[in-house]
């Protein structure tokens, strides 16, 4: 990683975003527990914040909760009758994010589901659950096509759908890779590629997380 990203990325921070203890606090608590140091950054927490406060978003669904910091910044753009769902197979992970979110003062508006996600995405599409306004993807790379199939089910017309960590340094573009998270990310554009009900970009990331991406897509109207 280049020195200058994460400098300039503590430059943003400290203009725009500023101390938070509370995010601040569930990154302590997430050390302390021993939890991998895979949130996204301030920076990209405070993106998907935006991204969800300029859809008007009332209902978010989360793929890959980790102890909840993303969640944290999701949920803190929901209006007062607003709910966010997050789905985690580590039940260590959910117990660390349950107090992150509660010690948030969000924890009311978020419900953490502990299971495999892609069952629990079957279940809740079989219950009829949504429609989402925001589908954040974040978890194990392999299903990331199963997540999406999901998300398309799950969210409204005109919602959106975010992936985290789709460039990988660039390894993206290997085609003969072998890693299966970049095969997952790789099989995760070909089917965004193929769906019309989606129009959809990337952008690539710097900072305090390296080189990294977000693929954003939004549903289209029937
Ligand atoms: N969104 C978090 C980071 C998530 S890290 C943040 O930015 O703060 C990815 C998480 O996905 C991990 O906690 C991992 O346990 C979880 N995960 C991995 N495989 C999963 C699966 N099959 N179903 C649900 N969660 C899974
Ligand atoms: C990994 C997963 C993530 O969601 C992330 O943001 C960074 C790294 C990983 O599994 O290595
Ligand atoms: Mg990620």
């Amino acid at each position: 990683m280049s020195a200058g990203w994460a400098e300039v990325d503590a430059y943003i921070a400290d203009r725009l975003i500023g101390d938070d203890t509370a995010l601040d606090e569930a990154l302590a608590r997430n050390a302390a527990q021993h939890l991998p140091s895979i949130d996204v950054s301030a920076v990209q927490g405070k993106l998907l914040h935006i991204l969800a406060r300029s859809i008007g978003a009332w209902r978010i669904l989360e793929v890959g909760t980790l102890g909840g910091y993303s969640t944290i910044w999701l949920a803190r753009a929901l209006p007062g009758h607003g709910a966010l769902v997050t789905l985690e197979i580590d039940p260590h992970h959910a117990e660390v994010a349950r107090a992150n979110l509660d010690a948030a003062g969000v924890g009311d508006k978020v419900e953490i589901r502990v299971g495999a996600a892609v069952e629990t995405l079957s279940h809740m599409e079989a219950e009829g659950e949504g429609p989402f306004d925001l589908v954040f993807i974040d978890a194990d790379k392999p299903n990331n096509v199963a997540y999406l199939k999901a998300a398309l089910a799950l969210a409204r017309p005109g919602g959106l759908i975010v992936v985290d960590n789709v460039v990988r340094e660039g390894r993206v573009t290997d085609a003969s890779s072998a890693d299966e998270a970049i095969i997952g990310t790789r099989a995760l554009f070909d089917a965004v590629a193929a769906e019309p009900r989606l129009s959809a970009t990337a952008i690539q990331t710097v900072g305090t997380k390296g080189w990294d991406g977000f693929l954003i897509a939004v549903v289209d109207a029937e």
